[in-house]
């Protein structure tokens, strides 16, 4: 067995915000890592909201069998309202405090963060992060969990969308998730021929896509695929589409909303690989005393910024990729 030198010796793991495949993986990870290291392992239930409700259990090696290929979080999860105030926070370092779990792993987005940054602040509880949401809105990691999972969930959705628009000659307007960013959109889009890819990012200019349209009516290119982020900023699928029939009223237009279906299912290979990688790798941030950071991979190296430094920054999107778009679509 590895020796080590324990700073911690109870750890207490949580998903939160919205989830995202691969998140047992991540579980699992923490919790085998953790114990080959001689530490106990906790799980906390629904995010911060089993923190705060003390719900709250040990789990050993065989309480993560046969999870690495579902979707969904073991853990469950929420978006906690009462841990935005110190009376919320507070609660749950009294839970810590009485179970003696000295750290926390926290698998989730940047609201979750946020949420860790304040309370290791106020209570000196040393937090983790692993990013797990199907956005990849997260600065400091070329990958989140869940992401390519979800993109690919899109894919095969609009690959088949894109059978029945071609049969119809139709233009279709297809609304992925992602309510600040554009990569699932992009992503998808990109994977799938569209002509048109709107993102929260850029600032939808409906008019040139009308007119695009128009253009593309006279050179007799009549399946048009417009993939649209839901939190583009026209108004999304629906607004999209009255726009281009009030000026277009002969446009065989549908819309489609594809939703939750892209957060559930079986993980892929790449977000269990990269989620057993960073579950790995929390654990061992905390074994060597690496505190309050965020667990990231970049250049397929590990990555560590201050946990403060991943909510405060937000990835970019470069104009590249749009130009793609458009040279791809012509
Ligand atoms: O953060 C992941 C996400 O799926 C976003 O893309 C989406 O806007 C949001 O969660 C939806 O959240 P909820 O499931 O709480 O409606």
């Amino acid at each position: 067995m590895k020796k080590i030198e324990k700073k911690v010796s109870r750890i207490g793991v949580l998903t939160s915000g919205g989830d995202a495949p691969g998140m047992n993986a991540a579980i699992r990870a923490v919790v085998r890592t953790g114990i080959y290291n001689e530490l106990e392992v906790h799980g906390i239930m629904r995010g911060y909201q089993g923190l705060i409700e003390d719900d709250i259990m040990k789990l050993e090696s065989r309480s993560v069998a046969n999870i690495i290929q579902r979707g969904g979080t073991i853990l469950k999860t929420a978006r906690c309202k009462e841990f935005y105030d110190y009376e919320g926070r507070k609660k749950g370092y009294e839970n810590l405090k009485k179970r003696g779990i000295d750290a926390m792993i926290i698998i989730g987005g940047d609201g979750s963060f946020r949420g860790a940054v304040k309370f290791s602040q106020e209570f000196n509880i040393p937090c983790i992060g692993i990013a797990g949401t199907i956005d990849k809105d997260i600065y400091g990691t070329d990958f989140t969990i869940g992401f390519d999972t979800a993109v690919n969930t899109a894919v095969e959705a609009i690959d088949k969308i894109r059978d029945t628009m071609d049969a119809h000659d139709r233009i279709f307007v297809i609304e992925v998730m992602g309510r600040d960013a554009g990569y699932i959109a992009l992503h998808s889009g990109i994977a799938t021929g569209a002509e048109n890819i709107l993102i929260p990012e850029r600032k939808t200019d409906i008019d040139a896509l009308v007119t695009g349209l128009q253009e593309t009516k006279k050179r007799k290119k009549l399946v048009n695929l417009i993939v649209v982020a839901e939190g583009e900023n026209f108004g999304g699928a629906d607004e999209v589409q009255r726009k281009i029939l009030k000026e277009i009223p002969t446009a065989e237009i549908r819309v489609c909303i594809l939703g939750h279906i892209q957060r559930g299912g079986s993980p892929s290979c790449l977000d269990r690989l990269i989620a057993s990688r960073m579950g790995y790798h929390s654990v061992e941030c905390l074994i060597e005393g690496r505190y309050n950071v965020f667990v990231g991979i970049m250049n397929n190296k590990m990555h560590y910024i201050p946990l403060e430094n991943a909510v405060k920054t937000k990835g970019k999107i470069g104009d590249e990729w749009l130009k793609i778009v458009k040279i791809l679509a012509s």
